[in-house]
């Protein structure tokens, strides 16, 4: 079974109270089972986490060095700032996976540039939960 490893940053588990047009209305509890559900399909293990804080993303990307088969990572509001979880990806030698909910790319400039985007094997935005299921898809693709 591949191991693979979603990280959630920071406002993630406000997922449901959150501007429903921007990140349509499923909880992260929801995104997890949704996840859990396709992850089946494709024989996948997964390990769903989620954090406000910038220092233990980073640890649970340092954790996941030679135990995970792919990473899958929403950093939310840190994907624009955090050079520190870019240097902690960095060190992963399997597939990353840029996912978010909205398309940053076409919101407020401050949301356009990504720490994270030249690291990621491939960036799936803009289509709310269904950016969860298609970077599974993708993996899917990469890896069985
Ligand atoms: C987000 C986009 C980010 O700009 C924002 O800060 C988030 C969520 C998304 O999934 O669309 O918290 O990563």
């Amino acid at each position: 079974m591949k191991k693979i490893l979603i990280l959630n940053g920071p406002n993630l588990n406000m997922l449901g109270k959150r501007d429903p047009k921007q990140y349509g209305s499923m909880t992260l509890a929801d995104i997890e089972a949704l996840c859990r559900d396709v992850a089946a399909e494709y024989d996948f293990e997964i390990d769903f986490r989620q954090s406000n804080h910038e220092g233990e993303l980073v640890e649970w990307i340092q954790q996941a060095l030679g135990k995970c088969d792919a990473l899958m990572i929403n950093a939310g509001a840190y994907t624009h700032t955090s050079l520190a979880i870019r240097d902690a990806l960095e060190l992963l030698e399997v597939p990353i996976i840029e996912v978010h909910l909205s398309d940053p790319k076409t919101r407020e400039e401050f949301r356009h540039f990504s720490y994270i985007e030249r690291l990621a094997t491939a960036t799936i935005s803009g289509q709310k939960d269904q950016s969860y299921v298609l970077a599974l898809k993708k993996l899917g693709e990469i890896l069985n």
